[in-house]
């Protein structure tokens, strides 16, 4: 095991108060809410840079908003390392900043131990995992990868302001994303550990797994129109009230979802038009997030969703429309970087079983640029995207030991 100058319970103490620094740092004032771009993710971006650079990394917020603490030679084969830190709206504390913390600390214990290393290592601060802002997926995640889509900065938050407009006021720089594009050549892998948001390991007894995949995941914004009338007055056979159709849809998605093996679909976001107790809903506007574990299962999901929304249409003398904005593809973990993760785990005493992501990841983004792999931190109740998400402080420390352990098992690994 590697000499710490931290013992597993300061370092524990010390991902727990950053944790908590982070958590302050949001765009209500009654919740925490840090979404891509905002004033709090800037401020929370100036934090994690002041950490890195008092850590000894070279520290930068760079064009999309991502913050990059570089420890090691600027020209070296390099190991990426990190989460994100936006959030979604009234979020837990976890999901993301752990994965950031946890690398960092891991980041500059190895350094402090003087560890001679085959790569440099970049922790990495991503501004836009959780796509609740614009309709992008994982944007400032690909601007690093190399996969960035330049036509998601035309794209509009729910103010109307595009992701152009944002990064600028952010200080970011839209034409300067095509350069942050990492060289395959140079990486040698993506490491993320992030809190499970599921019940498994807390069920198992255990604090950490080892990811074996992603789940695909699709999104898409919908749009029923009927006709506004009212509420008094029409009488219901001649209704064409979108809200009711809407309505239907939505437990029609969710029984879809339900049909398929492991497979899930969500209708989290919905309005509808003119929205008074008086007036039958003449427009509604809803959200679908589809997930599952292959690519094709999730392409007949999505062909079921469109179909039965359709003919539900069609039955109500309803117009029907919906515009897919995000699509990501399952994603296998690489199986070295499961093993560098299972052998860390088991150098500190404990047996990770391997386990699969029904949530998206950084990951996602950064397997398009190399091999990446991820480790899960067991969560209360497994609940997450809420308040009440809650990692155990001794949890904490295991993570940043292990990611020490697993930093180094890459380097005997892989690196030379
Ligand atoms: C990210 O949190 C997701 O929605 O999977
Ligand atoms: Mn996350
Ligand atoms: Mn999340």
């Amino acid at each position: 095991m590697t000499v710490l100058s931290r013992s597993l319970d300061d370092l524990a103490a010390a991902a727990a108060a950053m944790l908590a620094e982070l958590a302050r740092i949001s765009d209500a004032s009654d919740n925490l809410t840090r979404l891509y771009l905002s004033p709090a993710h800037r401020r929370a971006a100036d934090l994690v840079r002041g950490w890195m650079e008092q850590a000894g990394a070279r520290a930068s917020i760079d064009a999309a908003g991502n913050v990059v603490g570089r420890f090691g030679p600027e020209r070296a084969p390099t190991l990426y390392c990190g989460s994100h830190i936006d959030t979604v709206v009234d979020a837990g504390r976890y999901d993301g900043t752990l994965g950031v913390v946890a690398a960092l600390l891991a980041a500059e214990e190895i350094m402090r131990s003087g560890a001679d290393l085959p790569f440099a290592i970049e922790v990495l601060a991503f501004g836009d995992e959780e796509n609740v802002r614009f309709p992008t997926s994982l944007s400032s995640t690909h601007a690093i990868a190399g996969g960035y889509d330049p036509a998601w900065l035309t794209r509009r938050d729910a103010d109307g302001t595009s992701l152009a407009e944002a990064l600028r006021a952010f200080g970011g720089d839209p034409d300067a994303i095509v350069g942050l594009a990492r060289d395959p050549a140079g990486a040698t892998g993506y490491l993320e550990i992030h809190i499970e948001q599921g019940p498994v390991l807390e069920r198992s007894g255990l604090p950490l797994g080892v990811v074996t995949a992603i789940n695909a995941a699709w999104r898409a914004d919908c749009v029923v129109r009927g006709e506004a009338g009212h509420a008094g007055t029409v009488p219901m056979f001649l209704r064409r009230d979108a809200l009711a159709g809407a309505a239907e849809m939505v437990c029609a998605i969710e029984r879809l979802g339900a049909g398929i093996a492991d497979g899930v679909a969500t209708v989290g976001r919905i309005s509808a038009m003119p929205g008074a107790v008086n007036v039958v809903p003449g427009e509604v506007r809803f959200s679908i997030d589809a997930r599952t574990p292959s690519d094709a299962a999730l392409a007949g999901l999505v062909a079921e969703i469109d179909a039965t929304c359709a003919a539900i249409a069609s039955r109500r003398g309803l117009d029907f429309a919906c515009t897919p904005f995000m699509q990501a593809p399952a994603t296998a973990m690489d199986d070295g970087l499961q093993q560098a993760l299972a052998d860390a785990a088991q150098r500190v005493g404990i047996a990770a079983p391997r386990i699969p992501s029904g949530a998206g990841h950084d990951a996602v983004a950064m397997a398009r640029l190399c091999p990446v792999g991820m480790l899960f931190v067991r969560c209360a109740g497994g609940i997450s995207h809420n308040p009440a998400e809650s990692v155990a402080d001794p949890d904490l420390g295991i993570a940043v030991v292990v990611m020490i352990e697993a930093i180094r098992a890459v380097a005997e690994t892989r690196g030379r």
